[in-house]
């Protein structure tokens, strides 16, 4: 791929990127010529799908990384910058999205999604911002948070809802404090897509506004990955601080 889309030469760091949407927006950044390094705690799936992109011709690599962990993030954080060089492209995808009924939830499990959707993402955010400044060739942040945040809701998304506000309030101070730096940060809404952590998400049943038959039926990991990929190129150079769902025509539902 060439021109102002092309990623070519350059280097895409996505957390989560072992699984469901992640495993696709991973794919779709190497297809677009990026060097594509998924940061996953699930290190096996993580070797796994970067050799089956490189099996294909693509570049593509793996590091392990605990989003629970500070210490695990500047570590991994480090090894990707020295194996793989500066990256172009953060993707913070990896999130948990277990479900407690409001009135039976708990302060643990809040914590525990709490920690992986947001304070992770805002650690990643950080460490690779510092890198990217040092680099001095600016940079493209996506953050993945959810169409729950905009009623495309089931029942026990407390915790989850919230640490995905917070990840769109992460993204608007990022995107503010950012721009001198002409690092670009946008989020991406998905709808519901049937990905390994979403069906095996513990909690009650999945009954919600989110159920209702969609226009445009249910998005796959490569519909969200084209919004990635579009705020990730370099033609996406004047855009900041936008949130884009991608749920299948929820809205007009
Ligand atoms: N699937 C959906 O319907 C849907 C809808 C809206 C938003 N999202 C969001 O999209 C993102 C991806 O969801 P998915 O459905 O592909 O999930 P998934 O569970 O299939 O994949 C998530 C990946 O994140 C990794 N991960 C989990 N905890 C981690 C940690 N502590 N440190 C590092 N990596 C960790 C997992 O190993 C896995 O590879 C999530 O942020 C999710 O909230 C999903």
């Amino acid at each position: 791929m060439s021109g102002q889309f092309s990623l070519s030469g350059r280097v895409a760091l996505v957390t989560g990127g072992a699984s469901g949407i992640g495993a696709g927006i991973v794919a779709a950044l190497a297809e677009s010529g990026a060097t594509a390094v998924i940061a996953d705690i699930n290190q096996r799936d993580a070797e796994r799908e970067a050799a089956a992109l490189t099996s294909r011709g693509y570049r593509a690599g793996a590091v392990h990384i605990d989003l629970a962990e500070e210490s695990s993030i500047v570590r991994g954080c480090t090894e990707a910058l020295a194996r793989f060089g500066t990256p172009w492209v953060l993707v913070n995808n990896a999130g948990l999205q277990d479900r407690q009924l409001l009135l039976e939830a708990t302060a643990a499990e809040w914590d525990r999604m709490s920690a992986v959707n947001a304070r992770g993402p805002f650690l990643m955010t950080r460490e690779i911002a510092r890198a990217m400044i040092a680099g001095g060739q600016g940079g493209r942040i996506v953050n993945i948070a959810s169409a729950a945040l905009i009623g495309s809701t089931i029942r026990g998304l407390a915790a989850y809802t919230s640490s995905k506000g917070a990840l769109l309030g992460l993204g608007r101070a990022s995107a503010f404090e950012l721009a001198g730096h002409k690092i670009t940060v946008n989020t991406v809404l998905p709808g519901g897509v049937a990905t390994p952590g979403a069906i095996a998400a513990k909690g009650p049943a999945a009954e919600g506004p989110a159920r209702r038959p969609l226009p445009l039926g249910r998005c796959e990991p490569r519909d969200i990955a084209a919004a990635v990929c579009f705020f990730a190129s370099p033609a996406a150079r004047c855009i900041t601080n936008q949130v884009i769902a991608v749920d299948g025509g929820f809205s007009v539902s």
